[in-house]
């Protein structure tokens, strides 16, 4: 009987352990790349994104998605809204004068201000607010929901 428990058990495991690889195979486009490079998970952007301007001397960017977009946010369920364009500045483990992305909580839409990296852990700053977050709930790009999706 606890043979039996076990067997099932590894398989399950073995199961979800497939399902993750095969997830983790899809190759990360440019703008994904990009990200990484300044020590960004992918997740912090919709998997619409289209196109990054990025000026390597200033770290100003800009990032298109192919439209706005509306994502619930783990592990909380906040709901965020990207807008078609987002704009800020860029350097290692750090987006300043981010623009463009805004959180729903407390009954208000607050934007996000900044964001900083620091490998293990996000930190979303709203204003002189901020909130911390583990990295690994943003490792897959989100997809966006409902009538905002793509277009
Ligand atoms: C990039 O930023 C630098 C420093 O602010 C500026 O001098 C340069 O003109 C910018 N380049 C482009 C292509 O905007």
């Amino acid at each position: 009987m606890m043979t039996k428990l076990f067997f099932l058990i590894s398989i399950i495991l073995q199961l979800i352990s497939f399902s993750s690889q095969s997830e983790n195979q899809k190759p990360p486009t440019a703008v994904q790349a990009e990200l990484t490079n300044y020590g960004f998970p992918i997740g912090l952007l919709p998997s619409s994104v289209k196109k990054l301007t990025l000026n390597q001397t200033s770290g100003e960017f800009s990032v298109d998605l192919r439209g706005a977009c509306q994502i619930t946010l783990p592990p909380d369920n906040y709901l965020a809204t990207y807008s078609k364009r987002i704009s800020g500045k860029i350097v290692k483990g750090r987006i300043a004068e981010l623009d463009g992305i805004r959180v729903r909580a407390l009954f208000q839409w607050w934007s996000i201000t900044g964001i900083r990296s620091s490998g293990d852990n996000l930190v979303f700053e709203v204003g002189m607010v901020t909130a911390k977050y583990p990295s690994k709930n943003f490792d897959e790009s989100p997809k966006c929901e409902g009538r905002h999706s793509s277009s």
